[in-house]
């Protein structure tokens, strides 16, 4: 997986699913490479979303999309293998709601798609430590999980630190995302303090114009790899 990083990666949580697909393309159209995927089960998180008939239909629309599936749900174990079916090329799942871990990295690895390990806001770092040199991904809430267009959590910048210090220590290679409350005003804060991917849900869908939207948050992010 070789992407210019930082990169963003809009969340279809926030989509209009009336013109779902005609919202993902219009991302894709203005850069989006990534197309994060919410996935809600009402137990692990007090909301609904969708499943892996939505995320089929979505990873149809372009080959070159990368899907990010990030799964808030209670035994993710179950399904692993649908999602991965369905196109998933990166699945990620929370420590909170894995009794065993490291068999569930694991499996998804079995399965052919790239693994991510999620910690909420309340989880320390400390927490995923003995995984870490088994994912590609480390994805940091920065909002509590089950809705768009909350707050971003400032806290969560001390967990990127945490991160950058112990991959280079460890000399390990796993990407750093951020989910949550991430817009215009606070991106260049969040990529300079080591986000390699920013998940961006109402930021880009509630936008005017969509594709254009795309553009200016990753060019803002292209830009800073140029500095
Ligand atoms: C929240 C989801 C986030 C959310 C981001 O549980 O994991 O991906 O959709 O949406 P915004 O960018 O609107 O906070
Ligand atoms: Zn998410």
């Amino acid at each position: 997986m070789n992407f210019d990083l930082p990169i963003l990666a809009p969340s279809i949580l926030a989509a209009d699913k009336a013109q779902l697909g005609a919202q993902v393309q219009a991302t894709l159209d203005g850069g989006a490479q990534w197309i994060h995927c919410d996935i809600m089960d009402g137990h692990f998180v007090p909301n609904i979303s969708f499943g892996p008939n939505v995320v089929a239909s979505v990873a149809r629309i372009s080959d070159e999309a990368f899907m990010d599936v990030h799964l808030m749900i209670e035994n993710p174990d179950q399904y692993i293998e649908a999602f991965c079916d369905a196109g998933a090329d990166l699945i990620s799942v929370h420590v909170e709601a894995c009794v065993h871990l490291h068999r569930t990295i694991q499996l998804i690895r079995s399965h052919g798609a790239m693994t991510g390990v999620v910690i909420n806001p309340a989880t320390p770092v400390s927490a995923i430590e003995p995984i870490l040199a088994e994912v590609d991904l480390v994805l940091l809430m920065s909002v509590n999980p089950g809705f768009g267009g909350q707050q971003f959590i400032p806290a969560t910048l001390s967990k990127v630190e945490q991160l950058v210090a112990l991959r280079e220590k460890q000399e390990l290679s796993f990407l750093i995302e951020i989910d949550g409350g991430v817009n215009s005003k606070n991106i260049v804060e969040i990529a300079e303090a080591g986000v390699d991917v920013l998940v961006a849900g109402n930021a880009v869908f509630s936008a005017e114009n969509i594709s254009a939207k795309v553009t200016e948050l990753q060019s803002t992010l292209s830009n800073l790899r140029s500095e």
